[in-house]
């Protein structure tokens, strides 16, 4: 039995002048992925803008960085990570949230494009309200990097630092069937896996942001073919991206459709034994309606997915209210578009490993993917702790 999608097979080609990096990569090897993997690729991505004289590439110019909000952690995380780095290079940084306010993450950036921006960093709200803005940096020759989230509908987009998100939805799935018993965290079918069949309801990410959906299709390619065998049901059929959006990325409104699922679906007595979660903040959500709707941690309680590891959602992973995350380390995110940047500012070559998968709708935007690792409470201390991501105290205080 093939458990994970085959399709993620990528092969990079590097036609391209400004492109440098060949890697070909599996899931599998994608799934096996160790923090040693990471940090070599962390340090890939540093060798691309600090040159040889050890300096830094700043020229003391002003980076503009736009941020979705505060309202979730790895934002906030994210922002200090760029601010710092940036710094660290000479840069002059200009910091914004728009707390998921579309017009005001239009006006910040052109805010920074009046201030003199020599570069802007962006990680948008909704990937296609961005064309008039990146319009007005292009004209004034402001190169631009769309972060994390790909920015759409505009070919003033220059370079695209993310992590490999079709990958993550695939991590997401599998840790669901991991948690089920069905496989271990590399997708292989387990020995004495049960036959189920397993109740599953599926969740998906705000519908305007790019990422959403490639988590979505990584999940669902792992998914369906133990959906076609019986083994999962999705007892509500909800079984649309559509039906199972979340816009902006709303707990509450998570915690409102488990509701209703909960109602609709489960008053018959039956249980909920997996529930597909992109986002911790959704999964916290979930659990809220869960344990309103009477379920108990230890009894029939269900196998949960999430993604970020955001401090509340590791806590959790450790009371077992939720089984897994995703992990993204957002410094290493940080340190790739910091160095896209200072690259495209000093002449350099940018450093890219996909220019194939990222199409934004008028052009392919040359890519750094980052891997990501799936966390589950046995992993805790290894991905997160000995990375220094989060400490003991504040896992366990
Ligand atoms: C990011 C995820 C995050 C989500 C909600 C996505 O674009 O890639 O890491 O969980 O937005 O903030």
């Amino acid at each position: 039995m093939d458990t994970v999608a085959p399709t993620v097979t990528k092969t990079m080609t590097s036609t391209n002048d400004t492109v440098k990096g060949n890697t070909v990569k599996n899931t599998k090897k994608v799934l096996l992925a160790t923090m040693a993997a990471a940090s070599m690729l962390a340090l890939a991505a540093c060798s691309g803008g600090s040159g040889d004289g050890g300096e830094g590439g700043g020229d003391g110019g002003l980076v503009g960085v736009a941020m979705p909000t505060k309202s979730s952690e790895r934002w906030i995380q994210d922002g200090d990570a760029v601010k710092a780095q940036l710094e660290e290079q000479g840069f002059t940084v200009d910091l914004q949230y728009a707390e998921d306010d579309i017009p005001t993450q239009v006006s910040q950036i052109e805010n920074m494009i009046t201030k003199g921006a020599e570069a802007l960093i962006i990680a948008s709200i909704d990937g296609t309200t961005l064309s008039q803005v990146l319009q007005d940096a292009a004209d004034a020759d402001i190169p631009v990097i769309a972060y994390d989230r790909l920015i759409r509908d505009s070919e003033n987009v220059d370079y695209y630092a993310s992590f490999d998100n079709y990958v993550v939805g695939v991590q997401q799935a599998t840790s669901l069937l991991n948690g089920l018993g069905l496989t271990d965290l590399e997708g292989e079918p387990a020995a004495d896996a049960p036959k189920g069949p397993f109740n599953i309801e599926l969740f998906a990410g705000s519908p305007d942001d790019n990422n959403a959906t490639f988590f979505w299709n990584g999940a669902i390619d792992t998914l369906q073919p133990l959906i076609d065998d019986g083994t999962l049901v999705v007892k509500s059929g909800q079984t649309d991206f559509e039906q199972a959006a979340t816009l902006r990325w709303d707990g509450e409104v998570a915690q409102e459709r488990m509701e209703n699922i909960l109602t609709s679906t489960y008053s018959d007595g039956s249980q909920v034994n997996a529930i597909l979660s992109p986002y911790d903040g959704l999964s916290r959500g979930i659990i809220s309606a869960l344990t309103d709707a009477g379920y108990t941690v230890g009894e029939g309680w269900p196998i949960i997915s999430g993604q970020d590891a955001e401090i509340d959602s590791v806590k959790a992973i450790n009371s077992g209210e939720q089984f897994s995350t995703i992990f993204k380390d957002t410094r290493q995110l940080a340190e790739v578009a910091v160095n896209m940047a200072s690259a495209i500012l000093n002449d350099e070559e940018v450093e890219v490993n996909n220019t194939e998968d990222y199409d934004n709708g008028v052009k392919v935007v040359p890519s750094y993917l980052l891997e990501s690792q799936i966390v589950v409470k046995d992993n805790i201390t290894d991905v997160l702790v000995d990375s220094g991501y989060w400490t003991e105290e504040e896992i366990n205080g």
